[in-house]
């Protein structure tokens, strides 16, 4: 049986309970499959996040990807501990404003951003776009000057770099669809005519997801550096992405917060010198607050294959199917004696499987288990597949 503690959720006497909240009366009263939130979890990852910032003496700012989790009480709990977001649509411009994150924290990635995601920007007065294109460039002032206003951007640097990482989330080298060369934007800057409605005010980088090894980030964050030397005025802010990774497996020793943001400081420090920094941390600050927990609907044993069919399916959880990820997956049952079951859903297939050969306990119809981790990526990437409505999500209060 994999051990309970370290993710927050523990037996006593045989319920099992994530922190004070009793999941056995919340699996009662809610149908299965949902998401439930520990606000506790959340909040001690951005405390400790903020915390890195404030030891470097880094004048820090953290916008929180809304792409890994957009709930809006787990936004407006953010909102009120001072984040600001990063967004890559419209409808996430709208959630960030919905819970509270003023526009002049957030930063608005993505290739494809359309003329109406543009605009609503551009009346918000978010604090940068992070352009991707030169045409992208172009469509902002030339819709910057339509509102006679002035649009501040940030150019997202491809940095040319192999992150080591799935490849579905490697974005930093220049066969990825993401960012722009650097001698792009130094010519860029030679054009007036790009320049009129827009202010270049910082530069980014992100070269992926789920970073377990920080050689390619240090790379990428001193090619930025490289870059912002040959712009010739100073920039108000270097914009590092998202990435840090998780342990998402007992034994994965993914970077501390703590010493990512340490190696961060002192790269920009000694290649670019004082700038204000800014973070896009998804995974590392939502992820492990979140807990996907779906019922047992039957067993089934094939030969010498076991299978445990549970309600929630691949529509509302889809890592493991989409990048064969793992997730540390816990029983309602309080029992020693354990066989190894694969865990799959009702979809039409053979994909929909949360884990394979994994130590349970013997579960029956309305039994569930609890699958870890689960905050980041995981509501957002749900989908109707099969008709199926999308899991509710429930935010547990401290
Ligand atoms: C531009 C950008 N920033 C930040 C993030 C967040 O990354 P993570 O959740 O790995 O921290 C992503 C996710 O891929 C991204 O594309």
């Amino acid at each position: 049986m994999e051990k309970l503690d370290r993710k927050h959720i523990v037996f006593k006497k045989d319920q099992l309970y994530l922190h004070k909240h009793n999941l056995h009366e919340l699996v009662a009263k809610k149908k299965t499959p949902f998401y439930a939130y520990s606000e506790k979890v959340l909040e001690e990852n951005y405390k400790r996040f903020k915390k890195s910032i404030s030891q470097n003496k880094q004048n820090g700012l953290i916008c929180f990807a809304l792409k890994s989790n957009n709930n809006i009480d787990v936004l407006k709990k953010l909102a009120s501990m001072g984040a600001g977001a990063d967004i890559v649509s419209g409808g996430e411009l709208k959630q960030a404003l919905k819970a509270g994150i003023k526009a002049n924290k957030i930063v608005f990635s993505g290739v494809g951003k359309t003329k109406n995601e543009i605009i609503l920007g551009l009346k918000e007065n978010i604090l940068s776009f992070n352009v991707e294109s030169i045409q992208e460039l172009e469509l902002i002032n030339s819709l910057a000057k339509k509102m006679n206003t002035k649009a501040k951007i940030a150019f997202r640097l491809n940095p040319k770099v192999i992150a080591k990482t799935h490849k579905h989330i490697s974005t930093g080298f220049k066969t990825h669809k993401f960012g722009i060369l650097e001698k792009d934007i130094l010519s860029s800057l030679d054009n007036s005519s790009l320049w009129s409605n827009t202010k270049l005010i910082g530069l980014s980088v992100h070269i992926g997801s789920q970073l377990t090894c920080l050689k390619a980030t240090e790379e990428a964050i001193k090619n930025m550096c490289q870059c912002a030397n040959k712009i010739p005025f100073k920039l108000k802010f270097l914009d590092v992405g998202g990435g840090l990774g998780v342990n998402y497996a007992k034994n994965s020793k993914a970077p501390s917060v703590e010493s990512y943001v340490s190696k961060i400081n002192s790269i920009i420090k000694k290649n670019y010198g004082a700038v204000k920094v800014i973070y896009e941390p998804g995974r590392c600050i939502s992820a492990s607050c979140g807990f996907f927990i779906t019922k047992v609907i039957r067993t089934k044993v094939s030969e010498d294959c076991r299978f445990t069919i549970v309600d929630g399916g691949m529509n509302d959880f889809v890592r493991p199917s989409l990048y064969d990820a793992f997730h540390e997956i816990f029983a309602s049952v309080n029992s020693s004696l354990t066989f190894p079951t694969d865990i799959v859903g009702p979809i039409c297939e053979t994909a929909d499987c949360f884990g394979t050969a994994r130590e349970l306990p013997e579960l029956v119809e309305n039994d569930f288990i609890v699958i870890a981790d689960t905050g980041a990526y995981g509501h957002t990437m749900s989908s109707h597949y099969n008709m199926r409505s999308k899991p509710k999500e429930f935010f547990l209060k401290k």
